[in-house]
């Protein structure tokens, strides 16, 4: 694990970091986001040693980096920047395998590491090991130091808007890889950027900088449905919670008190209630709020003998769990031809209703709040 504490850079009487704090566990990708100058690459350098801080501590499984070998500490971290970094005068391979030929590891080795490289990076190593930089597109060129901050296998990586120079197709193609990558992989990436898509595509958890200080630090969902200030809030853009519709849980959005009935009341009674609320539906649970079924205004219609009870007529419902998404619920509405789902838990206690109205209220009242803004 990684820890920032309290952390301060001051450039003479410039404050660059306003004393920090940030834990990063193992395995987590970490996005650092905020305007140009809020300090983010400061940080980064500071947890490679290439800049050293004013105060407060860096540690690393609880050890103070400054009191590490700087030399040991690098090894372990792999660092990719915007401009790439390649050297133009070597080729792929020599650019890949830097590190690993400075610490003299052997010719086959180091061979099979570059080709293995390559390949993860999703470049054929046949056609591109002896090419030079400039021989490469700028998207190539950026897998190449992807590729090489990889390369001897370290537990942290750093990058530093690697993606921010490229074409918007390129940049959605490495960000994908990325991320499948590191499904895989489970580094501890800190990875700096200034757009939020890519945050929110990217990251276990997003850490919002503004002016050398932390406005917050959470994971994306918690950042898109509860922005810790109006800062954050138009960073984010209110409505980019649609843009992510997959971070939209069921329990988000159903009503949470939907018309329910006892299933030995008989169907006098339950046309009576519908009319009252103005329901084509009940929900028919036990005392415990567990659902045992549904009966709707056409079930009550085509049962001649009224002294029936709701339970005899009532039907099983399919429902779904409160954290199936808003995209898994539009496909289940979509696919059955359902206009509404009950949520339930796991022991079929009833939790709330999906309808597709409710949908199109919650989606509507959003843009009802951008204009009054
Ligand atoms: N070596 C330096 N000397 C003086 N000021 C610096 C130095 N490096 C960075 N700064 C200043 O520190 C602030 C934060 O820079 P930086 O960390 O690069 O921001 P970011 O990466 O968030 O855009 C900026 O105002 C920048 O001008
Ligand atoms: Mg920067």
């Amino acid at each position: 694990m990684l820890e920032l504490k309290n952390l301060t850079k001051k450039f003479k009487s410039n404050t660059i970091l306003n004393g920090i704090n940030l834990k990063i566990n193992e395995g987590e990708l970490v996005v650092l986001i905020g305007p140009s100058g809020c300090g983010k690459t400061t940080t980064l350098k500071m947890i490679n040693k290439l800049i050293l801080p004013t105060s407060g501590e860096i540690l690393l499984k609880g050890k103070n980096i400054l009191k590490e070998n700087t030399i040991t500490l690098r090894r372990n971290m792999g660092y990719v920047i915007q401009q790439t970094g390649l050297f133009p005068h070597m080729t792929v391979a020599e650019n890949i395998g830097l590190i690993p030929h400075i610490q003299k590891w052997n010719k086959e080795k180091l061979i099979n590491r570059v080709e293995e490289l390559l390949t993860m990076v999703g470049m054929d190593p046949k056609e591109y090991t002896n090419r030079y930089p400039s021989e490469l597109s700028g998207g190539q060129q950026q897998r190449i130091g992807v590729a090489r901050a990889f390369a001897t296998n370290p537990d942290i990586i750093l990058m530093d808007e690697p993606f921010s120079a490229l074409d918007p197709i390129t940049r959605n193609q490495l960000q994908d890889e990325l991320y499948t990558l590191q499904q895989e992989l489970k580094k501890t990436i800190i990875f700096v950027t200034h757009d939020m898509e890519e945050a929110l595509r990217l990251g276990d958890k997003i850490c919002i900088m503004k002016d050398g200080n932390i406005l917050q630090y959470d994971t994306p969902e918690v950042i898109l449905k509860n922005p810790a200030d109006s800062f954050v809030e138009g960073f984010v853009g209110k409505n980019k919670i649609w843009s992510q519709p997959e971070l939209i849980k069921a329990s988000d959005i159903m009503i949470n008190d939907p018309i329910i009935s006892l299933g030995n009341k008989n169907m006098i009674q339950g046309f009576a209630q519908m009319r009252n609320n103005k329901v084509d539906s009940l929900l028919i649970t036990n005392k415990d709020k567990k659902l045992l079924g549904i009966v709707t205004l056409k079930d009550i219609r085509r049962n001649e003998s009224k002294e029936l009870k709701l339970q005899d007529i009532m039907t099983k419902p399919e429902t779904l769990s409160p954290d199936s998404n808003l995209i898994e619920i539009l496909n289940f509405l979509n696919e059955r031809k359902l206009n509404y789902i009950p949520i339930t838990d796991s022991d079929e206690t009833l939790l709330g209703l999906i309808t597709k109205n409710t949908i199109l209220s919650v989606m509507s009242s959003q843009y009802i709040d951008q204009e009054v803004m």
